[in-house]
């Protein structure tokens, strides 16, 4: 037995167990103003709650938590709280670099966690509309963390990335979004380019409700949503450009889409598969700092969506080696893979 290292597994585990509460806690103050609220300065818990409409008692426990938790400076002279600005840039706001929207999405995610346990009973999977409900908040969130991030990095980041995308988008293309959940990322193409014509694809009807919403909002008159099943999709719509988000690695039967893809795809056309970058070798992501946190979101919804019905069980962590041999049986024989503007994804480009 080394007594040193199990001295220092005693802290990390002490560590993770104080991360697992504190990510609760983080989105409390992120859906009750709490955080944008205690930007403002300097404040006792009274302040706080003022400021927010909040109970004191609740709120005071809360900065507790905060306190000892290392976010808030706390000074007993005049019993103040204080958000530090450097905290405060990471807590509050609406870039992507707001990271508290995070925690609301991993609160989300812990409501099916019931369902997930007993599946590790039996191995099968749970399909889309065990975690629809949970997410529907999420995805009403005008500030949820991948709108952040698609309304940063979308255009620019992502789309930017691909030599002479921008161009075709511009000259008037047909674009068709798999896996286009609540839609924002295909909105957002459509406002952009306005002479390209896009569709958005997903299973849920639920998501696709949701972006259908946010066209009308925004009165967009070259997009449509679809719901539907991108293993059935058909040939007879030929697209220049397909893209899929954060969407393969959960598809029931990933071999039968990306071929379909291919075959969907007009002379000359591209596919655009923004994906998580890991290795499929476990031994590849060890250190990688994100890696724990994708492993844990890839289980508790990425798997088990992607094993209903006797589905592949891809999950997030696939990584690019499979990814690459996948696209190839596909009969995309030319890829690249190039970084994104988020160390945690890449952009895959592909071409037949
Ligand atoms: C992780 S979400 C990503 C959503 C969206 N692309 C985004 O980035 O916000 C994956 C989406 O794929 C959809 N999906 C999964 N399997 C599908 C299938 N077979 N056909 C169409 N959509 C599917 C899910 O309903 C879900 O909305």
């Amino acid at each position: 037995m080394n007594t040193e290292r199990g001295k220092a597994f005693a802290e990390h585990l002490l560590a993770t167990l104080n991360g697992g509460a504190l990510t609760m806690l983080v989105s409390l103050g992120y859906r009750t103003g709490l955080f944008e609220a205690a930007a403002a300065g300097p404040t006792t818990s009274t302040g706080l709650a003022e400021r927010t409409g909040l109970a004191e008692r609740y709120v005071r426990e809360w900065l507790g938590a905060m306190v000892t938790g290392g976010f808030f400076d706390y000074d007993p002279a005049d019993a103040t709280y204080t958000l530090p600005q450097e905290h405060a840039g990471m807590l509050t706001g609406d870039r992507a670099g707001n990271v508290a929207p995070m925690a609301s999405t991993l609160r989300a995610l812990t409501m099916a966690l019931p369902d997930v346990e007993r599946r590790f009973a039996d191995g099968d999977g749970l399909p889309h509309s065990v975690f629809a409900p949970h997410f529907e908040t999420v995805s009403a969130d005008p500030g949820d963390s991948w709108r952040r991030i698609y309304d940063e990095h979308l255009i620019d980041g992502f789309l930017g990335a691909v030599p002479g995308l921008h161009d075709r988008l511009t000259g008037g293309g047909r674009v068709l979004d798999l896996g286009c959940g609540a839609g924002h990322a295909i909105n957002l193409m459509a406002k952009t380019f306005p002479a390209s014509r896009f569709v958005g694809l997903d299973i849920e009807p639920r998501v696709i409700a949701s972006a259908d919403a946010e066209r009308a909002q925004l009165e967009l008159d070259n997009v449509a949503f679809e719901v539907g099943d991108a293993a059935a999709l058909g040939a007879e719509r030929p697209y220049d450009v397909i893209t899929a988000f954060d969407a393969i690695h959960d598809q029931h039967d990933p071999d039968e889409v990306l071929r379909r893809v291919r075959d969907a795809l007009a002379p000359g056309g591209v596919f655009v598969m923004v994906d998580a970058k890991f290795s499929s070798l476990l031994e590849n992501n060890v250190g990688n700092p994100f890696a724990p946190l994708c492993y844990s979101i890839s289980l508790m919804y990425c798997t088990p969506v992607s094993l209903a019905d006797g589905g592949a069980g891809l999950g997030a962590m696939w990584g690019t080696e499979l990814a690459c041999r996948m696209l190839d049986a596909a009969g995309f024989g030319d890829v690249e893979v190039l970084d994104s503007p988020r160390p945690q994804n890449c952009i895959y480009v592909c071409r037949p």
